[in-house]
């Protein structure tokens, strides 16, 4: 069985809601990596882009994957944007098995507009602009994502799926 699980996908596609319950299934640990971020900087997120910029933000995860891709039966929820930059994606796929959670654009609008403050890249802006916004960054994005050794739809049973398909593969 795979040492680590990274979930990856847009903001809003489950992935800590999920990576939680796929751990507990598994009998795994499991780490959110804005989280881990937050508390290594003793800064939230939002307060890291508007004092330090988005690029210090990327640096800070790319930090976080090295460090992360060291644990052991851990489940990893990676920030939206962290497979993008960098040779992320390839740490990740080298040193786990990485799962895609798939959704629409609409679907996302859908499930962030009530959390859209928290995230910086969608902060203030109208139903209208953040779907824009998602496909923009989504189309930007999916050429990662798509890397990704499984790709799941984000919609249903997710966590049943992802763990029957990671069994399945390791037998
Ligand atoms: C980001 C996604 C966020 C967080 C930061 C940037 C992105 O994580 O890392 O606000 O670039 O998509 P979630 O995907 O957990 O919301």
């Amino acid at each position: 069985m795979t040492a680590r699980i990274y979930l990856i996908g847009f903001m809003g596609s489950g992935k800590s809601t999920y990576g939680k319950s796929i751990a507990r299934m598994m009998d795994y640990a499991f780490i959110d990596m804005d989280d881990w971020i937050e508390s290594r900087a003793g800064m939230r997120i939002p307060d890291i882009f508007s004092q330090h910029g988005e690029d210090r933000f990327r640096e800070l995860e790319t930090e976080a994957i090295a460090e992360l891709s060291k644990t052991e039966r851990t489940v990893i929820a990676t920030g939206g944007g962290a497979p993008c930059f960098g040779n992320n994606m390839e740490i990740m796929k080298e040193s786990g098995l990485t799962v895609y959670l798939k959704l629409s654009p609409e679907a996302l609008v859908h499930r962030l507009k009530g959390a859209r403050d928290e995230r910086p890249l969608l902060a203030r802006k109208t139903e209208k602009e953040m779907l824009e916004t998602i496909r923009e960054l989504l189309a930007r994005r999916e050429p990662y994502y798509n890397q990704a050794d499984m790709i799941i739809d984000g919609l249903e049973r997710v966590t049943e799926r992802v763990v029957n398909a990671i069994q399945r593969r390791s037998k």
